[in-house]
């Protein structure tokens, strides 16, 4: 049996181990065999790693956002072949899925296929982040994305109203002002006074300060928005009583849409509310309704990404940090640093030299 390095975590809260002895997988149907080349640190790795949730077998191979190249094709596989490149998020928890080891399997449904419009680098900072706004906002809001290139008169009609993006500095953040704004709207996102740019850059129409007292910031959002807004996504995890309170008393609209990248702690809303609450965790799951419809959702949303990206309308993240070293080693340093809070970007780490 053919065995590979990568990173293993022997049960809950035990230490990120470096090994040489993990079974190298087989593409299933649909499937591709690929090699990491890069990968994206997120607060998800320290939580797994910490509590154990979310992982389907010990010793534990985790990882969520990657770049990779393809080695091997599964049978059916339409999309990919020997020498593509691919990138996004993979479904979390199950070991053969997962990227911290020298190749992993991909679902060829729920994997960007890399064209010269990404680097490999930037590839690892769109999967989690676009995967998470995207259920966020089409699945939750039920907002409309129209195909790369397709006119849609609804665009006229959204121009009027706004979409608010608490956290627009983050990585779904910033890609909820880019899909919210590919839909038509007007943005207004919070973020600390020094990140202000990096949600303007990403296309936000007007900021305001996410540490400034609530009252001050329902106040902006008063003056800019004028009520007409009926959207909020909080992918802060820190904005739920503003944006429920927003939602609450400063919009005019009947329909009102509240989405949280918060599924862990207890929350209710106002009956008027509509509540959406992300668990991009539930992807490859199979096992209940939920799931299944995340897979579902996942695959068209992809596709859908994949042509505004080519077209120019999506863009990975500027604001990333290519870290210095290689290999897995650095990794775990990575992740270190990442929960001691040492990042201001979000961290890329070279795996493996092409
Ligand atoms: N449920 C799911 O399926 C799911 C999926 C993905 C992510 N998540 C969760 O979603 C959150 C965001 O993920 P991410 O990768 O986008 O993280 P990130 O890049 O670190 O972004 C965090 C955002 O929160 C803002 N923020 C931080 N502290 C704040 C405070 N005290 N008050 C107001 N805003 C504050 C930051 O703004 P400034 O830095 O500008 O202040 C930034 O915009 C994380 O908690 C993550 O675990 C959940």
């Amino acid at each position: 049996m053919a065995t590979q390095t990568g990173i293993t975590i022997a049960g809950p809260n035990a230490p990120y181990t470096v090994v040489d002895n993990i079974p190298r997988p087989t593409p299933g149907p649909k499937q591709a065999l690929v090699k990491s080349l890069f990968v994206g640190i997120n607060p998800v790795e320290p939580f797994m790693q910490h509590s154990g949730l979310l992982i389907e077998e010990f010793p534990a191979i985790i990882g969520s956002d990657v770049t990779a190249v393809v080695l091997e094709t599964g049978p059916g596989c339409e999309k990919l072949k020997k020498g593509d490149y691919v990138f996004g998020c993979v479904p979390i928890g199950q070991n053969k899925l997962s990227p911290f080891q020298d190749t992993f399997l991909v679902v060829e449904d729920w994997v960007f296929k890399k064209t010269d419009k990404v680097s490999l680098e930037g590839g690892c900072t769109v999967g989690s982040g676009i995967l998470t706004a995207g259920l966020a906002l089409l699945d939750g809001q039920y907002m409309k994305l129209q195909p790369a290139g397709t006119s849609w008169a609804g665009a006229a009609i959204n121009q009027q109203s706004w979409v608010i993006v608490m956290g627009g500095s983050g990585t779904v953040g910033q890609y909820a002002v880019q899909i919210a704004k590919l839909c038509g709207y007007q943005v207004l996102a919070s973020t600390s006074v020094s990140k202000a740019e990096i949600a303007r850059k990403a296309g936000a129409d007007a900021t305001f300060d996410n540490r400034a007292p609530m009252e001050e910031q329902l106040g902006i959002i008063e003056r800019v928005t004028g009520g007409l807004f009926a959207h909020v996504i909080d992918a802060s995890v820190q904005a739920f009583e503003l944006s429920v309170k927003a939602l609450d008393t400063i919009s005019k609209e009947k329909f009102k849409y509240f989405s949280t990248t918060d599924d862990w702690s207890e929350m209710s809303v106002p009956e008027t509310i509509s509540l959406y609450r992300v668990q991009l965790g539930q992807l490859g799951r199979f096992t209940t309704d939920l799931a299944k419809h995340t897979n579902e959702k996942v695959a068209e949303m992809i596709a859908l990404f994949e042509g505004h990206f080519e077209a120019g309308g999506l863009r990975p993240l500027e604001s990333y940090q290519v870290l210095d070293g290689v290999g897995w080693e650095k990794v775990i340093e990575a992740i270190d640093d990442f929960e001691a809070g040492k990042f201001s970007q979000k961290p890329i780490v070279k795996v493996h030299e092409e």
